[in-house]
């Protein structure tokens, strides 16, 4: 067993490491504050190759591999977690387009999503009355001629207005058992009935978008249709493993950034006449925080390694997302407690980091989800 990691994955880590200390570091207080979304660093980060990991060169992708992807997202989101849900999800959106689209589709759209002339992807399934159970979802596709004909709607959708392109699913045979008669389609930005819906105002992720999405008689070619009719829900249920190495990354650098301030805090902050880094209970939280991360940062990278060498993972990644997420959260409490009161103002960025990891724990299959998802792999073993 080889724990090292290759030239190149290092190359990328660390030429991430410096983009988001540059770029994504000096924007992300602000950008929360202000809900903006960085349409500019999403660009560059297209430009340097982050929006298309795991897509060959040849439809515009970088091809370095879910090892160096899932790192690379780490480093984003220890600048901001919205940049990173947003790369996370778009690179998510070009992989299934690029698995199981039509090749005239993949030609037209994964290579936009590789270059930034989209700025995101983004991937609709959860519906208004069910987000876990998504193989209940009411919308329907109905096929006239080689066209099919989009009604329903979706929530929650990450990226949804900024999206050049939108992957959804909906019902394509009513008769079929649940989850047989689901399709997965794919959408241009633009395409008439295809409406974009109230942005949700959240907790945090600010700076990324969350919007509702209406089809009303949306009608798109037939060659949208990804994989074949009725593949919709296994397609979904294949792309969310490879989305939960992501989420499961992301969280991992919230929960970095947090604990390497509040490190950085107690070092200075003085209480009954020393640092605080000289009390036992302090050092303790340190030693904590960081054995679990690193605990966490190998199942995510052990996923992440199953997949790129083309081994299943489905157990993994919901093992990695869970403890990842659930672990990065609470090292992140701990880093609110070890500011005291100040952790607790908006004046230091811990506040943000802990609104941030809480979406983290929901996103791409909540903890309950991926304990199913465990519980159930373990058993059918
Ligand atoms: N790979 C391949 N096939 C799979 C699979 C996988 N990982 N998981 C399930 N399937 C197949 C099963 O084998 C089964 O097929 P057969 O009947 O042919 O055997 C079929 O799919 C149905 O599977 P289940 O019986 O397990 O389905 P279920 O209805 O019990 O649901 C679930 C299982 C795990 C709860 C699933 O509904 C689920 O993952 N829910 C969570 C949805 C989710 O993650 N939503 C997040 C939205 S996207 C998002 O958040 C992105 C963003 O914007 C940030």
């Amino acid at each position: 067993m080889d724990f090292k990691l290759t030239p190149e994955q290092e190359m990328i880590r660390d030429m991430v490491r410096d983009f988001t200390e540059k770029n994504i570091k000096p924007v992300a207080a602000l950008y929360d504050e202000e809900k903006q979304f960085p349409y500019e660093n999403l660009k560059k980060m297209a430009n340097l190759g982050l929006m298309g990991m795991n897509i060959p060169v040849e439809f515009g992708g970088s091809e370095v591999g879910v090892v160096a992807y899932s790192l690379a997202i780490t480093e984003i989101a220890k600048g901001c977690a919205s940049h990173a849900v947003t790369t996370s999800v778009t690179n998510m959106v070009a992989e299934v387009i690029y698995e199981f689209g039509q090749e005239e589709i993949k030609r037209k759209h994964v290579p936009k999503l590789c270059n930034g002339q989209y700025p995101a992807g983004s991937f609709a399934i959860t519906e208004p009355h069910t987000g876990s159970d998504a193989g209940n979802i009411r919308t329907t596709a109905i096929r006239q001629k080689e066209a099919y004909v989009l009604n329903g709607s979706k929530t929650l959708i990450t990226s949804g207005e900024a999206s050049g392109v939108t992957v959804t699913w909906a019902i394509t045979d009513r008769n079929a058992k649940k989850g047989k008669g689901i399709s997965a389609f794919v959408i241009e930005k633009g395409t008439p009935g295809f409406i974009i819906g109230k942005a949700e105002e959240k907790m945090g992720h600010r700076a990324s978008q969350t919007n509702e999405l209406v089809f009303d008689q949306c009608t798109v070619p037939a060659n949208c249709l990804l994989g074949k009719e009725g593949e919709g829900f296994k397609i979904a249920m294949m792309e969310l493993d490879g989305g939960r190495i992501g989420i499961g990354s992301l969280a991992l650098g919230v929960g970095f950034s947090a604990i390497d301030f509040a490190i950085e805090y107690v070092k200075e902050r003085e209480a009954f006449g020393k640092p605080l880094s000289s009390f036992e209970a302090i050092q303790w939280m340190i030693a904590d925080s960081y054995t679990e991360l690193e605990a966490a940062q190998l199942l995510v990278l052990r996923a992440a390694y199953l997949k790129e060498t083309h081994q299943p993972f489905t157990k993994e990644a919901s093992m990695a997302k869970l403890f990842a997420t659930e672990t990065a959260r609470d090292v992140t409490i701990r880093a609110v407690q070890m500011l005291g009161g100040y952790g607790y103002t908006r004046d230091y960025p811990v506040e943000r980091y802990l609104r941030d990891i809480i979406g983290t724990t929901l996103y791409e299959g909540t903890s309950e989800v991926q304990r199913i998802v465990i519980s159930r792999e373990i058993l059918k073993d």
